[in-house]
């Protein structure tokens, strides 16, 4: 296992005192989870454990009296009983800088494109700061995201937590992709977490391409990394975007995905003693979701932002799961993408009509607000009378309302379908949306 002690230690902060400290040893290992006892290490830091390949650092996830909880950031082969167990007793944080750009990192920073180590000047907690609530800007400008029935239907404004709730495979990559490429964020921050190996690759090469990869950052923690190494990612995803927001720059973040963290969060929970609550979630899942997604949003006056889209899985397309019902809470928008659509080869697909940007009126015109209203009604009544008008049961003619919103829908349908190559910017989208709607 390459040491994260080794990594770490590259960045160490300068002039840090060192206390000598006791050792322990391992007395048990449960599931993923190692019981120390003989040392005292803070919740939070690292320890050093002896192993038959040689030594390999865990982090403190707990304790109960004198024994400590620890979780490795691999796996857990070569670690005997009784193996020695010493406290690292030094302060690590995240390397931060614009070395960063174009890169691809794992959950703790360390390269995995090849391209050699990062080196930076600053580094930064992992866990972030908290923002005084008061000092936090508004959300008042839009986001341009080169997607029309984003742009057009769903603003999104600069600062704003959306939610992108999808089934597998419905299009989360490839919209997540567009964005990349279409925002006019400054930065993107992408955390590809708990996802297939192969599709970190396709995401980097494929989605993301040369020209979205030159300002993104890319934090990578499949799904075969451990769960502390997936809920690392997440943490070092909302870091790095914190670092370019304290710069003054605006950043999108896209984190695919919010449900893999609650997951990663729940094997530790469990693993340590804590007992299952929804859906086999301990309460903690539900305290760490808020925790870090209000780490994203705007800084204050003179900082910049941070966007994010947070993908959440909705497992057999049940938006009533736990974390899909946690997160819709705690964001302040959701694009729902629907599986029908998507078989009736509808991309990207959004189903506006169950989808909703919460910050949208207050950041786009009378005019631009009026349309998305009047569009969203034509899909609505189209929706629940498109039964009858198939069995021919509707006569053109009897309603008005009916009639119009038939005849506007395949134009406001070719509105809302995009290439994933395609980038259309926001007056683009608005000017288009009009012209739709003029019919
Ligand atoms: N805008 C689009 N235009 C055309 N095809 C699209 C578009 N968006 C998605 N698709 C199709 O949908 C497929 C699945 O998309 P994608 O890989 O983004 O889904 P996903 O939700 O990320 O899946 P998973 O849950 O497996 O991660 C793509 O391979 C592509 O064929
Ligand atoms: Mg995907």
């Amino acid at each position: 296992m390459s040491s994260l002690l080794s990594r770490l230690s590259q960045y160490q902060t300068q002039g840090l005192t060192k206390r000598p400290v006791a050792s322990g040893r391992l007395v048990r290992v449960v599931g993923l989870t190692l019981e120390a006892v003989g040392c005292s290490a803070p919740v939070g830091s690292l320890c050093r454990v002896e192993t038959q390949h040689g030594e390999m650092e865990a982090e403190v996830v707990g304790f109960a009296n004198d024994t400590l909880y620890l979780m490795p950031s691999d796996n857990l082969s070569g670690v005997m009983p009784g193996a020695k167990v010493t406290p690292i007793n030094e302060e690590h944080g995240l390397p931060v800088g614009p070395e960063l750009l174009g890169r691809v990192i794992d959950g703790v920073g360390k390269p995995l494109d090849g391209l050699g180590p990062i080196f930076t000047a600053e580094q930064a907690s992992f866990n972030g700061r908290s923002i005084n609530p008061l000092s936090r800007k508004p959300i008042k400008e839009p986001l341009d995201v080169g997607i029309k029935a984003v742009n057009g239907m769903l603003t999104v404004g600069k600062g704003q937590r959306i939610g992108l709730f999808a089934g597998s495979g419905v299009g989360k990559s490839v919209t997540l992709g567009m964005m990349t490429r279409g925002t006019t964020a400054q930065v993107v921050v992408v955390g590809l977490i708990g996802e297939r190996g192969r599709e970190v690759k396709e995401f980097i090469d494929e989605i993301l391409g040369e020209e979205g990869r030159a300002r993104s950052v890319v934090v990578a923690a499949p799904a075969d990394a451990s769960p502390l190494m997936r809920l690392k990612g997440c943490q070092t995803t909302l870091t790095i975007a914190e670092y370019f927001r304290d710069q003054g720059l605006d950043v999108l973040l896209l984190m695919d995905s919010l449900t893999r963290f609650a997951q990663a969060q729940r094997e530790i929970a469990l693993s340590v003693g804590e007992p299952p609550a929804t859906k086999g979630y301990p309460p903690s899942v539900f305290a760490r979701l808020p925790a870090l997604v209000e780490r994203a949003g705007n800084g204050s006056e003179n900082q910049g932002s941070i966007t994010a889209f947070f993908t959440v899985l909705t497992e057999g397309d049940d938006l009533q799961d736990p974390i899909a019902d946690a997160s819709r809470a705690i964001l302040d928008g959701h694009i729902v993408l629907s599986r029908e659509m998507a078989d009736a080869g509808h991309y990207p697909a959004i189903d506006v009509e169950r989808s909703v940007s919460r910050v949208m009126p207050a950041i786009v015109d009378d005019e631009h607000m009026l349309m998305a209203k009047a569009s969203r009604q034509i899909l609505s009544i189209c929706r629940k009378n498109q039964d009858l008008v198939s069995i021919g049961a509707y006569k053109p003619g009897t309603d008005p309302a009916i009639d119009q919103a038939f005849a506007f829908k395949p134009r406001l349908d070719q509105y809302l379908q995009q290439g994933m190559k395609d980038v259309v910017n926001f007056q683009m989208c608005v000017n288009m949306l009009r012209s739709t709607l003029q019919g």
